[in-house]
């Protein structure tokens, strides 16, 4: 608790205003990425796998850019860091403790962007367009490699919850952001790592699915190179009860 007070306290500051209303999610995400890391382990290294293997069949490492780089946690930030000249992290929040821990890892080629890659504004600026979400990547030069970090079903969680209250957002908001975020993959000159959960199950100590549910909704994803399980939420994590486990796709795009 104290420590979660405090990673709260020093990444306020180093938040734009706007934005300050989502460090709490932050810091609730790390508190549980702690919490369940003997839980997470496998994903999370079966995440560094596949972005690793991407990585090898590169002719050129100057640029990537990771979405939804959160944490640091799936993704192999030392070895971005290593193999690339620059590393572009953008998401909604990093939290201090993350800057901190890459500042005092000497990862000094990272570069933290503060950004909603939702494309949500688009759509509600113009419902009848197609968003694209991921057009600023276009503007970043000598990008060699893009990895999507288990981001997009946040997207589809995030503003399923967003039309609930706002009228402004047009009808099936979440899948055509979903599918608008694997459009702006494909469109890409570069290679891309989509890396996604793709649906979950809500499963009690007997084995019997008490809730599943299609994060995609309904999006159809282009063909996956691997799939995972990810226990998100163990037991005793949202009850002793039952635990959320949640299945996970690499899907690499426009790769050799
Ligand atoms: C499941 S976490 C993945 C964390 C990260 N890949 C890691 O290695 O720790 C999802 C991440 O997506 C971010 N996120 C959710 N919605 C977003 C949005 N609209 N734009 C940018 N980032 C978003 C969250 O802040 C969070 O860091």
């Amino acid at each position: 608790m104290i420590l979660e007070a405090l990673n709260f306290a020093a990444t306020y500051p180093l938040t734009p205003r706007r934005r300050r209303h989502e460090i709490s999610s932050s810091v609730s995400l790390w508190a549980r990425s702690r919490r369940a890391a003997r839980h997470w382990r496998t994903h999370e290294e079966a995440c560094h796998q596949e972005v690793s293997a991407i990585v090898a069949t590169l002719p050129n490492t100057r640029a990537v850019a990771v979405l939804g780089s959160g944490l640091l946690r799936d993704v192999p930030i030392s070895l971005l860091s290593k193999e690339f000249d620059r590393v572009y992290l953008f998401d909604l929040q990093h939290l201090a403790s993350v800057r901190i821990w890459a500042r005092l890892n000497r990862l000094a080629n990272l570069e933290f962007q503060t950004r909603d890659l939702s494309g949500v504004e688009q759509l509600k600026a113009k419902p009848e367009a197609e968003p694209r979400p991921l057009a600023f990547l276009t503007e970043i030069p000598k990008l060699d490699l893009v990895v999507s970090a288990n981001l997009l079903s946040q997207i589809g969680v995030g503003i399923g919850r967003m039309a609930a209250t706002d009228a402004k957002l047009p009808p099936q908001a979440p899948e055509r952001l979903i599918a608008a975020h694997v459009d702006g993959l494909q469109r890409l000159s570069c290679p891309s790592l989509l890396l996604t959960d793709q649906s979950y199950e809500v499963i009690d100590k007997t084995g019997k699915v008490l809730e599943r549910d299609d994060l995609m909704k309904g999006v159809r994803l282009p063909p996956a190179r691997a799939e995972w399980s990810w226990t998100v939420a163990p037991y005793g994590e949202l009850s002793p009860d039952y635990q959320a486990v949640h299945r996970v796709a690499s899907i690499p795009i426009n790769a050799s």
